[in-house]
């Protein structure tokens, strides 16, 4: 008997043994988290119809959390009142929605500064000074256009791409 030779068979076992683990765990981690591309190119569906003037829902896209707001009459006329070149990233209403929508206002739920989730959107939270949306870790307030109005965040809440699909759906992304 040469004892090397068993020590080789032992050694071989225990490497197709790791090599077997990688193969089965892989596949798994792979569907449990769509890689970065697939995720880039994922879209998501709004059904709008519930959501009443003066109502928002909270929801996600891409992973961030994406609201959608139906603006009232009075909440449109705040936002088309204020003078564009007073803000600090001007765009009307009407850049930051679609024409004959202006009253769906879609955002990400992301504010600019540094990422919190901004008040708002949810059933009686706070809207902040200017009515739109308030973000609690610094105080930045966004109007009813999403638009940054006051606090330390540089931008306006992101508009994403969307498309209409039927006037009660749209697709994001
Ligand atoms: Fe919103 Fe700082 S993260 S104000």
């Amino acid at each position: 008997h040469d004892p090397r030779r068993r020590d080789f068979i032992n050694i071989a076992a225990v490497s197709f043994a790791g090599v077997g683990l990688v193969a089965v765990v892989l596949p798994l981690i792979n569907q449990m988290n769509p890689s970065a591309d697939v995720l880039a190119q994922s879209t998501t569906e709004v059904d709008l119809s519930k959501i009443q003037p003066g109502q928002a829902i909270k929801t996600s896209f891409r992973k961030q959390p994406l609201f959608v707001r139906n603006l009232t009459p009075a909440e449109i006329a705040a936002a088309n009142a204020v003078p564009v070149n007073t803000l600090r990233d001007p765009q009307t209403l009407a850049e930051r929605t679609k024409a004959g929508h202006e009253n769906w206002l879609i955002t990400l739920g992301v504010c600019t500064h540094l990422g919190c989730v901004p008040l708002g959107a949810g059933e009686g939270e706070n809207k902040g000074p200017f009515g739109g949306y308030f973000c609690p870790c610094h105080g930045s307030a966004y109007d009813t256009a999403a638009r940054i109005r006051q606090g330390p965040a540089p931008k306006n809440l992101v508009v994403p791409d969307y498309t209409f699909n039927s006037p009660t759906t749209v697709t994001v992304g």
